[in-house]
């Protein structure tokens, strides 16, 4: 068939062809404004996240610990009583908490099993304890004695206070820690639990204010003389040199002071133990600490060696 053999369209079809096509144009822009109006509000509405996270938990998507510093400031409060008859034994609704407290909170140095091998363990002095057996428990294993190394951590190394979790959920870590130890626990000193039955039982549990951890080193740095900002390497430097220096640095201000309060900067292994120790409130990623020795070797001389240079006249 050839287009010769075709009658030419009529006024009328035309119009009708047009109709049609207003029609459907028509019909197209509807749907689009049904779906802006009323599809997109509703995703939005899904999506927005919580106004305020309850102050006694770590902000949602926070991964606990290490997330510090961003954490919102929260008012201290006392809390309302808990029945112990819920948090003194283990029971399966606690457990499954606390493994999931555990891989927030605890994972990253204690390890996924609690062996005491999580990835920022490598350079910690002390190690982190290992769960799985008896021996080097410094406070012991009993129930009350990993309350209180939860609640006010162990000074002088990397074992936080996680005094921001709320008791009830320090209880699900305690027995989710228990869990991961194949040994016998040992009996219980029965005045121990009953002081700490009877602290749920009152309203004796007081969760700290909390102000986040930036305002409080703006506050620090306000009283102390002023350390200038690291110069990091600009993002145009591809070098591994550059990429290692912005990896490891995530706050070129505090790790500044860092590194101006490093009294002796030869012993690198020392260093870099302290540097991931103190991580990240001393502005570098919890990450340093899977870094091997010659990649230390490198950042110290590259922000060491940038300090001499700027001194020289
Ligand atoms: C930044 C690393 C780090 C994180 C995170 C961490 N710990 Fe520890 N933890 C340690 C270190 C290091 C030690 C060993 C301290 C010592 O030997 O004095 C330790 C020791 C312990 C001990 C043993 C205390 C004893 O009597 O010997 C317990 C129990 C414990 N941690 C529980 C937890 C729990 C539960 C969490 C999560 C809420 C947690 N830890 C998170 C580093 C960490």
């Amino acid at each position: 068939m050839t287009d010769e053999g075709k009658t030419p369209p009529t006024w009328g079809s035309e119009a009708k062809g047009l109709a049609n096509r207003f029609a459907l144009g028509s019909g197209v822009a509807v749907t689009f404004l049904l779906f802006g109006l009323i599809v997109v509000p509703a995703l939005l509405r899904e999506r927005r996240p919580l106004a305020r996270p309850p102050s006694d938990q770590p902000a949602a998507a926070s991964v606990g610990w290490l997330d510090q510093a961003e954490a919102p400031a929260s008012k201290g409060r006392d809390l309302p009583p808990v029945d112990p008859a819920t948090v003194m034994t283990a029971s399966p609704q606690l457990l499954a908490r606390g493994e999931m407290l555990f891989k927030q909170n605890c994972s990253s140095c204690h390890g996924n099993s609690g062996q005491g091998n999580g990835p920022a363990a490598g350079t910690l002095n002390p190690r982190p304890r290992n769960f799985a057996q008896p021996a080097d428990w410094k406070r012991g294993f009993h129930v009350t004695d990993i309350f209180t190394t939860i609640s006010t951590g162990i000074k002088g190394t990397g074992m936080a206070a996680f005094d921001f979790i709320r008791p009830a959920d320090r209880m699900a870590l305690v027995h989710y820690v228990r869990s991961l130890g194949g040994f016998d626990h040992g009996a219980e000193d029965a005045k121990a639990l009953e002081a700490l039955a009877n602290q749920f039982r009152s309203t004796g549990f007081h969760i700290p204010n909390r102000i986040p951890v930036s305002l409080a080193i703006t506050k620090l740095v306000q009283e102390q003389t002023t350390v200038p900002a690291l110069q990091l390497p600009p993002p145009g430097d591809k070098s591994a040199a550059a990429e290692l220096l912005r990896f490891a640095i995530v706050d070129p201000s505090r790790a500044a002071r860092t590194v101006a309060a490093t009294a002796n900067h030869d012993d690198r292994t020392a260093v870099a133990r302290a540097w991931a120790a103190g991580a990240p409130d001393n502005g570098f990623t919890p990450a340093v600490a899977g870094l091997d020795a010659a990649e230390w070797s490198e950042i110290v001389r590259a922000l060491v060696g940038t300090k001499e240079e700027a001194r020289q006249p």
